[in-house]
């Protein structure tokens, strides 16, 4: 689906103005395109408990889902440091069972660092429960 990739990047740079990293100053701004043709924000939410925070792929994944979205085109991540960041691992499995998506890294100024389709960055996920998963969502 062809779409405005400008305009996901813009909301992944505002998405992680509103970043809550205290503890890392690690800001991450997320951005997903569902195939509705809605689009989701995500940042990142840390936690004094460390092992709480949430990264700003799953926090656009869940505000997706929770909407109704199930299936996604493209997302968009946005973070500073000397190399835009690529998806954890965490978050690549996660994302795996809504689409093949094509994965966008880029800084804050909106230059793109890595183009890349989620199965190129996860080829082996965990995909058992074919009848959910099969890089689909239900
Ligand atoms: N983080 C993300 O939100 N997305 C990524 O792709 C990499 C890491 C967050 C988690 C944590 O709040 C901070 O960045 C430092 O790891």
């Amino acid at each position: 689906m062809p779409y405005d990739e400008k305009a996901l990047i813009q909301l992944a740079v505002s998405a992680r103005e509103n970043a809550y990293c205290p503890y890392s100053h690690f800001a991450v701004g997320a951005a997903l395109l569902g195939e509705s043709g809605r689009t989701y924000a995500g940042a990142n939410c840390e936690n004094a408990a460390f092992g709480a925070g949430v990264c700003a792929e799953r926090a656009a994944l869940a505000a997706a889902v929770t909407a109704g979205e199930r299936r996604f085109c493209a997302l968009v991540v946005v973070s500073g440091g000397e190399e835009p960041a690529s998806p954890c691992g965490i978050c690549r499995q996660m994302l795996s069972e809504f689409g093949d998506m094509e994965v966008i890294c880029a800084s804050p100024a909106g230059e793109i660092a890595q183009r890349e389709r989620l199965s190129a960055l996860l080829p082996h996920a965990f995909l058992a429960f074919e009848a959910h998963c099969q890089r689909g969502g239900q």
